[in-house]
C-alpha cells in the first residue's frame, strides 16, 4: 500500500440520513489542485477498498475534508458513514482532476454546475482565491432531491461572505444557486429544465448563456452529466479534450456506492 497515506479522522459531520462529511489529518506531501479527486478508503479484510473523492477542503487547509453519501448495501459508503474520530482512513497520494481555470477557455462567467455530492470540489473551488481573480462572476449551483442535501450552506452563505481575506471579493462576485427537485424550496427543479427554459439566469440576474462569455465545470452523477453535456453542445459549447481547451469541463468520477 505504498501509494497510499494512512490518516487519521478528526471530525465527522452528518447532514442527513444519506450524507455525511469527515475531516482528516493531512500528510505534509499530499498536494493537489483545488477541484481534484483521490482515491479515499479503508482496510478491509487486509485489503484496500478505495473509491474516488474529491476533495472539499481548500489545498491550503491544514486538514483534508471529504463529502459522503450514506448507501446501506454500498461496498463502502456503508462502512465508511460510521466512521468515528480516532479512526484510520487510506488516502491515495496521487490526487488528479479536470476541474481547474487552466483547463478552460477564459471567459466572463465561471459557472459550478452540481448535483448531490457533486457540490464537493467546488467547495475547494469556491475557496481559493485565485478563482475570483479569473471571472467577474462565480455561480455555484447545487441540485437535490431535498432540502436536507443542501449542505455546507452554513460555510457558503454565512463563513464565506464574512471571510477575514477574501469575504469583500465572494460578496461580490459569488452567486449562489441551490435548487430542489422533490419538495418545495425557493428554487425548484432540475438544473436542466432550469437552464432549458433560462429560469436559472433571469433568476440570478445574468444574460442567457454564450460561448464567448460563459464556462462551466460539471460534476454529478452520470445521467446528468449527459443531459447537462448534451444540452451546453446543442448551444454551441465544447468540451476540454486531449490538450485542447475549451468552454466547459467535466469530473467524471463520482461514488454511487
Ligand atoms: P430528480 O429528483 O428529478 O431526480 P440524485 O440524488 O439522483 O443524484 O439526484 C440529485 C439531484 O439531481 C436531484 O435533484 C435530481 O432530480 C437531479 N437529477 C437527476 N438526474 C438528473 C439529470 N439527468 N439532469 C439534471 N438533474 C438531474
Amino acid at each position: 500500500m505504498s501509494n497510499l497515506n494512512k490518516e487519521t479522522v478528526t471530525s465527522v459531520r452528518h447532514w442527513n440520513d444519506t450524507l455525511f462529511s469527515f475531516t482528516t489529518t493531512r500528510d505534509p506531501g499530499f498536494r493537489f489542485k483545488n477541484g481534484f479527486f483521490t482515491m479515499i478508503g479503508l482496510e478491509v479484510e487486509g485489503r484496500p477498498l478505495l473509491r474516488a473523492y474529491s476533495v472539499v477542503s481548500p489545498n491550503y487547509d491544514e486538514e483534508l475534508e471529504f463529502f459522503s453519501i450514506k448507501v446501506p448495501d454500498g461496498p463502502l459508503t456503508s462502512r465508511l458513514q460510521h466512521l468515528q474520530v480516532g479512526d484510520q482512513v487510506l488516502i491515495g497520494r496521487k490526487p488528479t482532476g479536470t476541474l481547474f481555470v487552466d483547463n478552460l477557455l477564459p471567459g466572463r462567467n465561471l459557472y459550478l454546475l452540481s448535483t448531490g455530492t457533486g457540490l464537493a470540489p467546488f467547495m475547494s473551488i469556491i475557496r481559493d482565491p485565485e478563482i475570483y481573480e479569473h471571472f467577474d462572476k462565480v455561480i455555484l449551483t447545487h441540485g437535490v432531491r431535498f432540502v436536507s442535501e443542501l449542505a455546507y450552506q452554513d460555510l457558503i452563505m454565512e463563513q464565506l461572505p464574512e471571510h477575514e481575506y477574501f469575504g469583500e471579493i465572494v460578496r461580490e462576485k459569488l452567486i449562489y444557486y441551490p435548487t430542489v427537485t422533490r419538495e418545495p424550496y425557493r428554487n425548484e427543479g432540475r438544473l436542466t429544465s432550469l437552464m432549458e427554459s433560462g429560469k436559472l439566469y433571469s433568476d440570478i440576474g445574468l444574460p442567457d448563456i454564450n460561448p464567448d462569455t460563459d464556462r462551466f465545470m460539471l460534476c454529478g452523477s452520470p445521467a446528468m452529466l449527459k443531459d447537462l453535456t448534451a444540452h451546453l453542445d446543442s448551444r454551441g459549447f465544447r468540451e476540454t479534450r486531449g490538450g485542447e481547451l475549451g468552454h466547459y469541463v467535466v469530473e467524471r468520477a463520482f461514488v454511487e456506492k
